[in-house]
């Protein structure tokens, strides 16, 4: 085995804490350390660890010190990767997932531009959805000839946890908790199954359910009608509220799981039935995430190797730069 990937996590929360597992599971990758605008909370988390952490501001300063080959980037979508993701990009190669759906062509922009500045390579979002889901909806939207793909979120019988909609509902007055998971609707599956580019609305594809733990002083109507008429989040979906205490919900919901699947059910040439479908089902939303990143971290460093620059996405990467197996392997094990 050649030289070992080394990768710095910048940002340790969820992803980070996954991010961090998943290397030190890779037998070609090491952690080469931790940065964090907080280095003193994440130096308490990881406890009697010889594992350096550093502050993310100090770029020159942790380039130097960890050596990295590239850094995957751990913060939030909403307003930590926007601006640490170029300023990242222009030091050193980057991984990111980031997930706003309707700014990924700006984040591209900007990361395309930082990265081809500075020689490096930014694969940015990549994880489930975006990431793996997009793949495979572009896949289907070619191999079947004007299909539509379509995504559902929370297939299992408790659904699937909405980190973003969790958030959404704890910022409410008079919230101390809450829980929200997604869950598809069964009707919904099954026409687009059936074919014939259904159109369907928000609401009628899932519906949300919530599990709330109120503050003592708090107006259960008042909440549940603020969650319930939430514009974008809830409004549009059949929502349900449950009140629990803090108790139930730490003993009823630990861990983050979440799936989902792509289906596009349409027709060949010449009539035929076509149908694909690609589910995944996660135990947790962000170790899943993580384990994706790691593997991008790999094809990060064979883009480079090619003498590429800029921004990457999951669509512009052949499969076999994921795997750490050998071209003979891969064909001999998956062709
Ligand atoms: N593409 C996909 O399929 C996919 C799937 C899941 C998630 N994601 C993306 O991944 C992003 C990160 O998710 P996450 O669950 O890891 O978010 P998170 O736990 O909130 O962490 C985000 C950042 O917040 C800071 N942080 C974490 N815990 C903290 C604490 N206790 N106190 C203060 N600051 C803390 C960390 O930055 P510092 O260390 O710098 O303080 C961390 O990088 C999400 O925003 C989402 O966009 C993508």
């Amino acid at each position: 085995m050649g030289e070992k990937i080394r990768i710095a996590i910048a940002g340790y929360g969820n992803v980070g804490r996954g991010v961090k597992a998943a290397i030190e599971a890779s037998s070609d990758m090491v952690l080469c350390g931790i940065v964090s605008r907080n280095p003193e909370r994440v130096k308490k988390e990881l406890g009697a660890s010889d594992i350096m952490v550093m502050d993310i501001n100090d770029i020159a300063g942790w380039t130097r010190e960890l050596s990295p080959d590239l850094a995957i980037l751990c913060g939030g979508s909403s307003t930590d990767l926007p601006v640490q993701g170029p300023k990242l990009a222009a030091h050193l190669s980057t991984v990111d997932s980031f997930d706003n759906h309707g700014e990924i062509p700006n984040y591209f922009n900007a990361m395309d531009k930082a990265a081809h500045d500075s020689g490096n390579v930014a694969v940015i979002s990549t994880g489930w959805d975006p990431g793996i889901f997009s793949l495979e909806r572009v896949l289907a939207s070619s191999f079947i000839p004007g299909v539509k793909p379509y995504g559902f979120y929370g297939l299992s019988e408790s659904g699937g946890l909405s980190m973003g909609h969790s958030d959404a509902i704890r910022r409410i007055p008079g919230v101390k908790d809450a829980r929200q998971y997604t869950h598809a609707e069964p009707d919904a599956i099954a026409k687009v199954r059936s074919g014939g580019n259904p159109v369907l609305t928000a609401g009628e594809m899932h519906w949300r359910e919530c599990f709330i733990v109120l503050e003592d002083s708090a107006d259960a109507g008042a909440v549940e009608e603020t969650v319930k008429n939430m514009p974008n989040y809830f409004a549009p979906y059949r929502t349900v509220v449950n009140f629990i205490t803090q108790d139930e919900l730490n003993i009823r919901f630990s861990g983050f799981p979440h799936g989902g699947c792509v289906i596009a059910s349409g027709t060949t040439a010449e009539g035929g039935s076509a149908q694909i479908e690609y589910q995944c089902n996660w135990g947790s939303n962000p170790a899943a995430t993580a384990s994706v990143l790691v593997a991008h971290a790999r094809a990060t460093m064979r883009l480079k190797k090619d003498g590429k620059s800029g921004a990457f996405t999951i669509l512009d990467i052949p499969p076999a730069y994921f795997s750490n197996l050998s071209r003979e392997e891969l064909l001999k094990k998956f062709m």
